[in-house]
């Protein structure tokens, strides 16, 4: 008894469920979560690393629902305040929710319309290049976090604002021979926003800045071992989380215009190919659970002149697998001797 039923995949994918609970809203849900503590990260193993839970619009007033949620998939909840996160976007009495929103005073402007803004039939494009911006969550820190939460406090209009997903598992086992020979082994080089080393930076003559020991460029394998499944799932980004200075990928050609780069570009456009997509339309209450270890996810715009979004994140850590074992956070200054 898990107190929930499994509908899956999400509607025109291949993976993902959306998860029912016999006992609706949010605090009886993070209540049957509590009691049954191995059931929901099962369930987002079992189902591709992503999670749809309805209704749960409770949390915009009893935040401390979703960090006990979020605690539900793994034992720590990171706090905003003690991450070098930009403070304006942390939530005003829980620390660990940080704040997605164009308004004030986050003031985080939703990426661009894709150009063109639909594929030639008509739809909403997913596949790299048309559509940019694909990353997986702080994969500029070692050990990445696993999982992230999404609850939309304030979505905006159908069909804009969503947030896609493409699957990392899906994309590795369909990879071709040649291609999966050519990254087997290899690692990415990851490095954080705001560095000077993002592609479109590089391109631009952007002159990188100087970086502390804790911003320094960060390997990650582009082949990633699932901990809990054991399923080998690419694990990449494309312009503003790799290095395009030194990276995208070591031992490869660096630059937007070397060997690496020209790796990347095949490995994004086959992880995004639409057979591996999925592509979330928010609603008021939806809370979207993501596996970073085994997905990559991107945003869409929405008209941010006349709509207002609000959405809260939390990121949970605990489990990067065997690779990172005993290895302290890469992304916090170490305390003075
Ligand atoms: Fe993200």
């Amino acid at each position: 008894m898990s107190g929930f039923e499994i509908i899956r995949p999400l509607p025109g994918a291949n993976f993902g469920a959306r998860i029912e609970f016999d006992r609706a809203g949010a605090a009886s849900v993070v209540a049957s979560a509590g009691a049954h503590p191995e059931a929901l990260p099962a369930a987002l193993a079992q189902c591709g690393g992503l999670l749809l839970i309805k209704d749960m619009q409770a949390i915009a007033d009893d935040p401390a629902l979703l960090i006990r949620l979020s605690h539900t998939f793994g034992v720590e909840v990171e706090d905003y305040t003690t991450t070098l996160t930009a403070q304006t976007a942390v939530h005003a009495t829980v620390p660990q929710i940080l704040v997605v929103s164009n308004l004030p005073p986050v003031n985080r402007p939703p990426p661009a319309r894709p150009d063109p803004p639909l594929t030639a039939d008509g739809k909403l494009p997913v596949q790299y290049p048309q559509r940019s911006g694909w990353h997986t969550d702080q994969s500029y820190r070692r050990p990445p976090p696993d999982i992230s939460l999404f609850f939309a406090v304030t979505p905006v209009s159908k069909h804009t604002g969503q947030t896609i997903f493409a699957n990392g598992t899906l994309a590795y086992a369909a990879l071709p021979p040649a291609l999966k020979a050519r990254v087997e082994g290899r690692d990415g080089l990851h490095v954080r926003l705001n560095t000077g080393r993002s592609r479109t930076a590089v391109l631009r003559g952007d002159k990188p800045r100087p970086l502390a020991p804790h911003e320094l460029p960060q390997r990650q394998p582009l082949v990633r071992l699932h901990p809990v499944t054991g399923a080998p799932a690419l694990y990449l980004c494309e312009s503003s989380q790799m290095d395009w200075v030194d990276g995208p990928i070591v031992g490869l050609e660096p630059g937007p215009h070397g060997d690496g780069a020209a790796l990347l570009d095949e490995l994004m456009t086959h992880l995004t190919r639409p057979e591996f997509v999925y592509a979330h339309e928010w609603e008021r209450g939806d809370v979207l659970v993501w596996d970073n270890r085994c997905l990559v996810h991107t945003a869409t715009w929405f008209d941010a002149e006349v709509e207002g979004r609000v959405m809260w994140r939390t990121t949970v850590h605990g489990n990067p697998g065997p690779l990172y074992a005993g290895e302290s956070k890469s992304w916090l200054p170490q305390a003075a001797e």
